[in-house]
C-alpha cells in the first residue's frame, strides 16, 4: 500500500461559516494504481487532493504515505516530501508569471539545486507539445498550454505519486488524450502512482480503478 488515509475529517472556517469538506474519508492506493476520482462539484474532491500531496493537514484521522506517518513530520521532511514524493498539477496550474516556461517546469529543481534529466525533460514537453512554447512566459500561453506545462513540471520531478485535478479541464480532446497517454505511461512504464480528478468520463476510462465522492465522503 503507498497511500493510507484513515478516517480523514477536515473543516474549513468556524462557527457559523464552517463547512465540513471532508467527513471522514477512507482510501488506499497501491504503488502502480492509476486512481480516478469523481464526484459534484464542492464535494471535497481537491480538498482530498491537497490533503494527500501534504498541502493541507487534516483535522482528524491519519495519512499514511509510502511507509510514513505525515503528521510525525517536521517543516524540512514536509518540504521534502512536497518536491519529491508527490507532485500535484493544479486546478488552477500555479506557475510563476515571472518565469520563462522552461524555469517554472524545473523549478522544484532550481530549489533544491538537483539536477534534472534533461532527455527526459524534452521527451515530456515533446509529448505535451508544448516543446516550441519553453522560452514564453505563462501570460504569453494559453490555458490550455499552461495546463500542460504545469503537468511537464510535476512529470519532470518523477515523483512516487502524481496528483492531477482535472489535468484536462482546459483541454480539446487532442490534447487531452495526449495528457492521458502522459499520465499512463508514468503508471506503466515508470512505476508511478496517477490519482486523477476528473468531471469527464472518458478521462477516467484511462484509470483503473473509478472512485465516486458525494458530500465529503467516499461512496
Ligand atoms: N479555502 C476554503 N475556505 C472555505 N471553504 C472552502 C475552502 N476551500 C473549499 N471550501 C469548501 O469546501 C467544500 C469542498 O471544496 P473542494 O474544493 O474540495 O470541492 P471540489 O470537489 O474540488 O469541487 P470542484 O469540482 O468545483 O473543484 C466546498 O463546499 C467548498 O465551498
Ligand atoms: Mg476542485
Amino acid at each position: 500500500m503507498l497511500i493510507s488515509l484513515k478516517d480523514i475529517v477536515k473543516q474549513y472556517g468556524s462557527g457559523e461559516n464552517a463547512v465540513q469538506a471532508l467527513k471522514g474519508v477512507d482510501f488506499a492506493i497501491d504503488q502502480k494504481e492509476f486512481v480516478a476520482i469523481m464526484g459534484k462539484s464542492g464535494c471535497g474532491k481537491t480538498t482530498l487532493i491537497n490533503i494527500m500531496a501534504t498541502i493541507l493537514l487534516p483535522d482528524s484521522g491519519t495519512y499514511e504515505l509510502d511507509g510514513k506517518m505525515i503528521h510525525e513530520f517536521g517543516e524540512r521532511e514536509l518540504a521534502i516530501c512536497k518536491r519529491r514524493t508527490v507532485a500535484v498539477i493544479f486546478q488552477n496550474y500555479n506557475l510563476v508569471e515571472e518565469l520563462t516556461i522552461e524555469n517554472n517546469i524545473i523549478l522544484p529543481f532550481l530549489f533544491d539545486k538537483r539536477k534534472y534529466d534533461r532527455s527526459y525533460f524534452e521527451r515530456i514537453v515533446e509529448d505535451l507539445g508544448i516543446g516550441s512554447l519553453i522560452e514564453k512566459y505563462p501570460a504569453q500561453l494559453s490555458g490550455g498550454e499552461k495546463q500542460r506545462a504545469a503537468i511537464a513540471r510535476a512529470l519532470l520531478i518523477q515523483p512516487k505519486v502524481i496528483l492531477a485535478d482535472e489535468p484536462t479541464g482546459n483541454l480539446d480532446n487532442e490534447n487531452a488524450a495526449r495528457v492521458m497517454s502522459m499520465l499512463r505511461l508514468c503508471v506503466d512504464a515508470y512505476q508511478q502512482t496517477v490519482v486523477m480528478v476528473t468531471h469527464d468520463k472518458d478521462m477516467a476510462q484511462y484509470a483503473d480503478r473509478i472512485v465516486t465522492m458525494r458530500d465529503g465522503k467516499i461512496v
